[in-house]
């Protein structure tokens, strides 16, 4: 996140307290192990979300919102948009988005939000009951629709005037609301910008699904609260992200993490064809085991 913001992210935490920031936020991870309208409440929940969670979503966001690039974007509508993560990384990405809007029900959040989102525009209200939202180019909406009504979505692709991205939590739940939205909206006449690198059937079988992860950097608060050695974590994440007119699509996306054996590296690929693995030997491709060996999962060849 950007130094400022996170300063005053650790600030806010510092003036709670460690003990009360810790409770908040394993309350706030039970609860969102059920659900992702986790309703938070009062300073430390405050507090601890924008510690413990918003490095992620803003991390993932930043990963989503870069396969994007070279998409016009003047103004961005980020939909439960808490501490404003998504809007901070829309902001980051299309640094000529002059209008931002933010719906979010919360006030303490909104409050944080508007904190370093001076001049962003905030709705507060329940987004259930807005029958329109007002048309941006990029919608965005992270970790903030899992529970809500289809009827929200078509209205959220309604008020995009160039792309809509909606990033869930990279669960089997979260990635099967991701590929309802995908089926949906693609019936509906959006085209594909990402991940898929075709508007075909998804070819992800359960018990597996599409789900992806972005590195994050845990603050020391962070990781007395988490525990362990690790000063890393990996938020995984699912998404989609749609535009209104045609985009060039890679041939591939990586699915899972690249599998490196000497001489071999093994990718797991979504390919417009279908999932498949795919291998790159030094000895009778170099320049294909080259360019495997700079491939991430999520990225795309
Ligand atoms: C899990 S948080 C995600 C926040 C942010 N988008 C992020 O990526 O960090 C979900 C947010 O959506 C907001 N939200 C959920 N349902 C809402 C509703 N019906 N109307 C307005 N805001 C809502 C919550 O208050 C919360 O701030």
């Amino acid at each position: 996140m950007p130094p400022s913001v996170r300063r005053s992210v650790e600030q806010r935490a510092d003036s709670v307290g460690f003990i009360a920031v810790k409770r908040a936020a394993n309350a706030i991870a039970e609860a969102a192990r059920d659900s992702n309208s986790v309703r938070l409440s009062g300073a430390e929940h405050t507090a601890a979300y924008l510690l413990t969670r918003m490095p992620a979503t803003y991390a993932a966001s930043c990963k989503v919102l870069d396969e994007l690039r070279g998409v016009p974007v003047a103004s961005v509508l980020d939909i439960g948009a808490g501490g404003g993560s998504a809007a901070l990384a829309a902001h980051e990405k299309f640094p000529l988005a002059r209008e931002i809007t933010l719906v979010e029900r919360d006030p303490l959040l909104a409050e944080a939000a508007r904190e370093w989102l001076p001049a962003a525009h905030i709705l507060a209200g329940d987004l259930r009951r807005m029958t329109t939202f007002p048309p941006h180019d990029l919608v965005i909406a992270a970790w903030s629709l899992g529970d809500l009504p289809a009827a929200t979505v078509a209205r959220l692709w309604e008020a995009a005037r160039v792309a809509l991205v909606v990033i869930e939590p990279g669960t089997l739940r979260g990635a099967a609301f991701v590929r309802k939205v995908r089926e949906e909206l693609l019936a509906a006449g959006a085209h594909m910008a990402a991940p898929c690198p075709a508007a075909m059937p998804c070819p992800m079988v359960e018990p597996d699904w599409c789900y992806f992860a972005a590195r994050v950097e845990l603050s020391s608060m962070q990781r007395r609260i988490q525990g362990g050695d690790l000063s890393y974590q990996d938020e995984r994440f699912s998404y989609v992200a749609l535009v209104r007119d045609p985009v060039g699509l890679p041939r591939a996306r990586i699915l899972r993490r690249p599998r490196h054996h000497p001489g071999l590296i093994e990718l797991d690929v979504c390919t417009a064809q279908g999932r498949r693995s795919e291998r790159a030997t030094k000895r009778r491709d170099r320049d294909a085991f080259r360019a495997a060996r700079h491939a991430e999962w999520g990225g795309a060849v």
